[in-house]
C-alpha cells in the first residue's frame, strides 16, 4: 500500500519524508489556499518545492472546468516536473481531458469520486489514480469504506490498472480500514501516518527495557 500526504504543507512533506514511507503527495486548490499560496505563478512553484521535497508522485489540480482549459493547465503542469500527476474533476469533460492525457502516458489523478459508477467511468478513461473521498461520504452519514470495496471488486473484476486512492482520509482507522480492503494508495494528513506509531503498551515496554538495562549497568 502506497502512503501518501495529503498536504501542501512543507514541514508535513519533509516529516513525513524524514519517517521513510512515503510514497507521494496530494494536493488540491484548498490545501493551497490553506497555506496561503495563491496566485497561478506561486502556485506552480509551490509545486516545484514539493517535488523536491519527495521523490513519489505529486498530484497538481487543474482549476479549469472546461476540455480546452484542462488540457492547457494540464500539460503545464506536466511541464513543471516528471513527477507531477495531472489531478482532474470527475466531470464530463475532466473524463475526456483525462483519455487524453491517459493516451500520451502522463499520470492522471481522478479527483471528486463519490459512486462505483464515477470510479468505472474513469478507469474507462485510463485514469492512473482514482480517488474515492473517503472522509466525505463518511461526513453525510453514508458508508465511506463502501465504495472502497465496490471499487476493488470492479477493478479486479476486469483487470482494471487504475489505482484505487483512497483520499480524504482523516485518522489511522481509516488508513488501517482502506488497507484491509485493498486499496493501493492512502492519502491523508501527517497524523493519519504518525498515529500508527502509537501504543501505549510500546511506550511503557520500552520504559521498562530502559529501566531494566540501567539496573543492569
Ligand atoms: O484528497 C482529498 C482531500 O484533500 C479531501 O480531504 O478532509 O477535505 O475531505 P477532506
Amino acid at each position: 500500500m502506497k502512503f501518501f500526504i495529503d498536504t501542501a504543507n512543507l514541514n508535513d512533506i519533509a516529516e513525513a519524508e524524514a519517517l521513510g514511507v512515503l510514497d507521494g503527495v496530494t494536493t488540491n486548490p484548498s490545501l493551497m489556499a490553506k497555506e496561503g499560496i495563491t496566485g497561478a505563478a506561486n502556485i506552480l512553484n509551490h509545486y516545484k518545492k514539493i517535488c523536491d521535497l519527495v521523490a513519489g508522485d505529486v498530484s497538481a489540480e487543474v482549476i479549469a472546468t472546461d476540455y480546452a482549459g484542462m488540457i492547457q493547465q494540464g500539460e503545464e503542469l506536466a511541464a513543471l516536473h516528471s513527477q507531477i500527476v495531472i489531478k482532474l474533476p470527475m466531470i464530463a469533460d475532466g473524463v475526456k481531458a483525462c483519455k487524453y492525457f491517459s493516451d500520451k502516458g502522463i499520470k492522471t489523478n481522478m479527483t471528486l469520486i463519490f459512486s462505483a459508477g464515477q470510479a468505472l467511468l474513469a478507469a474507462k478513461a485510463g485514469a492512473t489514480y482514482v480517488s474515492p473521498f473517503l472522509g466525505r461520504l463518511d461526513d453525510i452519514s453514508t458508508d465511506g469504506l463502501n465504495l472502497i470495496s465496490e471499487m476493488r471488486l470492479i477493478y479486479d473484476n476486469y483487470g482494471f490498472k487504475s489505482q484505487i486512492l483512497a483520499a480524504s482520509v482523516r485518522n489511522t482507522m481509516h488508513v488501517i480500514n482502506c488497507a484491509k480492503l485493498g486499496s493501493d494508495v492512502m492519502t491523508g494528513p501527517l497524523s493519519s501516518i504518525t498515529g500508527l506509531l502509537k501504543h501505549p503498551l510500546t511506550d511503557s515496554g520500552l520504559a521498562q527495557f530502559l529501566e531494566d538495562y540501567k539496573k543492569g549497568n
